[in-house]
């Protein structure tokens, strides 16, 4: 209709083929989808919609620092535990190193919390501003194994934008 301003997509575009031709398809959709748009909880909730829609993700979602504790926060999957303490699981400790950690069976990670029996591996990437973590992205999957240098480069590209957008 003339004259109607269309400020987000409606609908994300699928994209198929290999995993980096969807993350190459994907980002850019996150980007125009969040847009201008600077409230913290509409951007990682869409964010982690994005991601499960295009991947179909087991758990995808985010925790953020609060009060010296990983305090869950949007997330697309089944329900999760609710705080991590820095150090402990996978996300505790990519918190306390500043780091991305893969891996690929979470049953040989001394200390991974198992919010679902049925996950097998994970990886989860810090979000930083001014080199501190302020939070983390976690993906699940029920395959071992199921996340490589991929998705460690693309979803760590998503963090950086996203550390400006929240
Ligand atoms: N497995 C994570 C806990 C979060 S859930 O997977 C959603 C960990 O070990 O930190």
């Amino acid at each position: 209709m003339l004259g109607t301003i269309f400020t987000m997509a409606e609908d994300l575009i699928k994209v198929v083929g290999t995993k980096e031709e969807i993350y190459q398809g994907l980002l850019p959709q996150i980007k125009a989808l969040v847009g201008e748009e600077t409230d913290t909880i509409a951007n990682l909730a869409n964010t982690c919609a994005a991601l499960k829609e295009a991947f179909d993700f087991f758990w995808v979602g985010f925790y953020l620092v609060k009060n010296d504790e990983l305090v869950l926060a949007p997330f697309q999957g089944p329900v999760a535990c609710t705080r991590i303490q820095k150090g402990k699981g996978v996300c505790g400790k990519s918190w306390e190193l500043g780091e991305t950690i893969s891996v690929e069976d979470v049953e040989q990670f001394e200390g991974h919390i198992a919010c679902s029996a049925l996950s097998k591996s994970e990886i989860v990437v810090p979000i930083l501003q001014q080199g501190i973590v302020i939070g983390v992205l976690d993906v699940d999957s029920t395959t071992i194994s199921a996340f490589d240098s991929v998705d460690s480069k693309y979803l760590n590209d998503l963090c950086i934008w996203l550390s400006e957008r929240i």
